[in-house]
C-alpha cells in the first residue's frame, strides 16, 4: 500500500493558443456588430481560432507538453489524464485517451469530465482526491477547447464572445503539509441548465437533416440570464471557501477568475470587496475559453510573476450546467 502524500502541489504548468487571432474588427465583416460593441460589453477585443485541422486533444497535448517541461517530468512519470472539455475531438474515445497516445505516457488512468467553464476545477478537486489516496503520484490535467467549432457564426449575440485554446498543470503529491492545493467549493444547479446549452449531437437528438437545419449542434444561451447568475454564483462560491477556511479576502494575493465578461469580473470585485488589480486577466486577447480558461491564465500569471512563493491565489469560474467552482491555491 502506498502512502497518502501531505498536500497535493502544482508542479508544472503549460498554455497553448493558436495562431490564428481573430479581432472583433474581423467579426464585424461576419456579422453585423462593431469592435465598440464587443469591447464596451464584454472587454474582448481578440480571440484565437484553431486551425480546421487542429483539435482539442492536439492543443491539448501541446499545453500538456509545456507543463511537463515545466514540471521536469517525463510521459511516463504520469499516472492520470483528466481533461476537461466541450468540446471532445469525438465523442468517444475521451480526448484524455487521445493526448495520452500523443505524448506516449504508457499507462494512465484518462478520462474526461464535462463540467463546461467549471470543468477545469472539477478536474483538479477529482485529481488531487486521487492522488491524496496514495495511490497515484502525478496527474496530467488539461482544459482544451475548440469553440470555434460549435459556434454559430449567423449568431452575433454568442459567436462574439468565445475563443479556442487550452491550458494543462501537473498536480503531483507532496510531503511539505499545508501547502498546494487548499480546498474546493464545487456546485451545480442543473434546473437552469437551459441558459447554456447545445441541444444537438447526443442521443436526445442525434445528428439528422432536420437537427442540421434547425441549428441544434451549436450553442445557444440566454445572455442576461447567464450574466445575473455568474455574478451570483461565483460570489457565493468565493465568500463560502474564503469563510471555511477562516481566511479574509484581503488575504487572497490573485484572484484567476473565469474570463467571461470583464462586465461580470468588475461586479464580482466590487461584491468580494477585492480591488481589480488582484484579479489576473486576459480575455481581451482570447475571449472566454470555456474549461481553458482558468488553466491558460494560471499559467500565464505563474510566467508573468503574478503568482509567487507563499502566495494564496483564489479560482473562481461558473459555466453551463449551470456549474460553478471556486478553489484555493497557496504556492509552496
Ligand atoms: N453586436 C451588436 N449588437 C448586439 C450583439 C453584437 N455582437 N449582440 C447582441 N446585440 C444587440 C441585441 O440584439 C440587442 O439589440 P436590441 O436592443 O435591438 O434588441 C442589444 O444588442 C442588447 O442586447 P443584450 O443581450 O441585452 O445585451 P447585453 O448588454 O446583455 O450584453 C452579453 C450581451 C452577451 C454581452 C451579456 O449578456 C453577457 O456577457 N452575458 C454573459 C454571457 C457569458 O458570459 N456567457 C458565457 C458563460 S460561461
Amino acid at each position: 500500500m502506498s502512502l497518502a502524500p501531505l498536500s497535493v502541489v502544482i508542479k508544472g504548468t503549460g498554455s497553448y493558443k493558436p495562431e490564428n487571432i481573430q479581432t472583433n474588427d474581423d467579426l464585424a465583416k461576419k456579422v453585423d456588430t462593431s469592435d465598440e460593441w464587443i469591447f464596451t460589453r464584454t472587454g474582448i477585443r481578440e480571440r484565437r481560432i484553431a486551425a480546421d485541422n487542429e483539435h482539442a486533444s492536439d492543443m491539448g497535448a501541446k499545453a500538456a507538453e509545456k507543463a511537463l517541461a515545466d514540471a521536469g517530468m517525463e510521459a511516463a512519470d504520469i499516472d492520470i489524464v483528466i481533461v476537461a472539455t466541450i468540446t471532445p475531438d469525438m465523442p468517444f474515445p475521451s480526448t484524455a485517451c487521445l493526448v495520452q497516445t500523443k505524448l506516449g505516457i504508457p499507462n494512465a488512468m484518462c478520462m474526461d469530465i464535462e463540467a463546461a467553464c467549471s470543468g477545469f476545477l472539477y478536474i483538479m478537486e477529482v485529481a488531487a482526491s486521487l492522488i491524496k489516496t496514495g495511490r497515484y503520484r502525478n496527474a496530467l490535467i488539461i482544459g482544451s477547447e475548440k469553440l470555434s467549432s460549435i459556434l454559430d457564426w449567423e449568431d452575433r449575440t454568442t459567436c462574439v464572445l468565445f475563443g479556442d485554446g487550452a491550458g494543462a498543470a501537473i498536480l503531483s503529491g507532496s510531503d511539505e503539509p499545508e501547502v498546494g492545493v487548499i480546498d474546493f467549493k464545487l456546485g451545480a444547479d442543473g434546473a437552469n441548465g437551459e441558459v447554456l446549452y447545445m441541444p444537438g449531437g447526443g442521443s436526445a437528438n442525434p445528428a439528422t437533416p432536420a437537427s442540421i437545419d434547425n441549428r441544434l449542434h451549436f450553442l445557444k444561451m440566454r445572455g442576461r440570464e447567464v450574466f445575473k447568475l455568474a455574478v451570483k454564483v461565483m460570489q457565493q462560491a468565493a465568500e463560502e471557501i474564503l469563510e471555511q477556511n477562516g481566511l479574509k479576502s484581503d488575504q487572497l494575493a490573485c484572484v484567476i477568475p473565469h474570463q467571461a465578461n470583464l462586465r461580470i469580473i468588475e461586479l464580482l470585485s466590487s461584491r468580494l470587496d477585492i480591488p481589480m488589480d488582484r484579479f489576473y486577466l486576459n480575455l481581451e486577447n482570447y475571449g472566454n475559453t470555456s474549461a481553458a480558461s482558468i488553466p491558460i491564465a494560471m499559467d500565464e500569471a505563474f510566467r508573468v510573476g503574478r503568482i509567487k512563493s507563499g502566495d494564496l491565489v483564489l479560482l473562481v469560474a461558473f459555466g453551463a450546467g449551470l456549474t460553478w467552482g471556486a478553489a484555493l491555491v497557496k504556492c509552496p
